[in-house]
């Protein structure tokens, strides 16, 4: 049976930098605060890029280190919760602007799990036949659907995208991916797109358009949740934690990946971390983790890496892939 492998990573985020100290300057709060409750110690804000010009440079550095062009591409999925518009899709700007022609595009919204999500659905499509090449993008300007007022969110976050190709292979790939979904919470983390407006009903403007979180609840079923899927994971390809180079994790909060280490009594060492640098930047969190790792020289043929996610919804995710370029 065909199975789908990643043949090529790539991300981008913007230029300008924040640190915890800047955004004390504009919000009731401070570096010591941030540092020690999300260990979050700076992120990259747009000056003026959106979620599509983010992607398409992801998307282009993907596709490159993949060896091939825009036009091998057969299909683009883009997991964003920050979309330039309701239409068209953002994978069908990004589609035009590389000039990836040959490519059916859309969009998929699954919060923070949404490139788990993506892995997913790319992976069918390759083992089932239909596609062969297929580009999945995580990408977020999430900062502009921040309350700025809320200092229990809007620290928490940053700008960015990842991207990666997945392409039919023989033998070993993304082996597992899970994905699933708890409705019955989907209010701990919401935000409203738009008001009803019509004749005959109108509501009001005023909590629309901004993330609000219920940051303790969401980061109890976080705390469950990574262990879990970690677990599950390993049970269903017989495999032990030792087994595992690296656990690649939604980049959220320090404090959830040391509470997933500790109960899956492994060190800190197995776990990338770089929310420090980039927050936490939702889909495109892990891709942009694998593409640092691969410039770092941290991926090597054969490795066996997990990645897990969790986020609104609430969803999650977790994917077992065997390294291979
Ligand atoms: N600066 C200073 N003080 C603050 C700040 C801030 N930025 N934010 C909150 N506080 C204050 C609160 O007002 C509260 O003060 P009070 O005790 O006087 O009321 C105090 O700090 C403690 O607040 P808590 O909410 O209890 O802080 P907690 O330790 O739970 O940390 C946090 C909050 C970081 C949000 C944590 O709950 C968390 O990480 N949750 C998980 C969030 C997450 O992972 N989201 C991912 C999904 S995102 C997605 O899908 C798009």
């Amino acid at each position: 049976m065909k199975k789908a492998k990643i043949s090529g990573v790539g991300s981008y985020f913007p230029d300008n930098i924040v640190t915890n100290d800047d955004l004390a300057k504009i919000i009731d709060t401070s570096d010591e605060w941030i540092q020690k409750r999300t260990g979050i110690k700076k992120r990259r804000l747009t000056t003026g890029e959106n979620t599509s010009d983010l992607a398409v440079i992801a998307a282009k550095n993907a596709i490159k280190n993949a060896g091939l062009t825009p036009e091998d591409i057969d299909l683009i999925v883009l997991a964003t919760t920050s979309p330039d518009y309701l239409t068209p899709s953002t994978a069908a700007i990004v589609q035009g602007k590389i000039g990836a022609k040959n490519a059916a595009c859309f969009d998929i919204l699954a919060a923070c799990s949404g490139f788990i999500y993506g892995i997913k659905i790319g992976k069918s499509f390759i083992e089932s036949g239909a596609y062969k090449k297929v580009l999945i993008i995580g990408a977020e300007v999430l900062s502009k659907v921040l309350d700025w007022n809320d200092r229990n969110t809007c620290v928490l976050f940053g700008d960015a995208a990842g991207a990666c190709v997945l392409e039919e292979t023989d033998d070993i790939g993304i082996e597992t991916v899970n994905i699933g979904t708890y409705g019955d919470k989907a209010d701990l983390l919401t935000c409203k797109s738009h008001p009803l407006n019509n004749p005959y009903y109108k509501e009001d403007m005023d909590t629309f358009g901004k993330i609000s979180m219920d940051g303790r609840e969401v980061y109890k079923f976080a705390i469950n949740i990574i262990p879990e899927q970690v677990n599950l994971i390993l049970k269903e390809n017989n495999l032990n934690i030792e087994d595992i180079k690296y656990i690649i994790p939604h980049q959220a909060n320090l404090r959830i990946i040391e509470s997933a280490a500790k109960k899956l009594n492994v060190g800190m060492d197995k776990f990338y971390v770089n929310l420090d640098e980039y927050g936490n930047t939702s889909a495109a969190c892990i891709p942009l983790c694998m593409d640092e790792m691969v410039r770092r020289g941290l991926l090597n043929n054969g490795d066996k890496i997990i990645t897990v996610a969790f986020g609104g919804g609430l969803t999650y995710g977790a994917a077992l892939i065997i390294w291979k370029k």
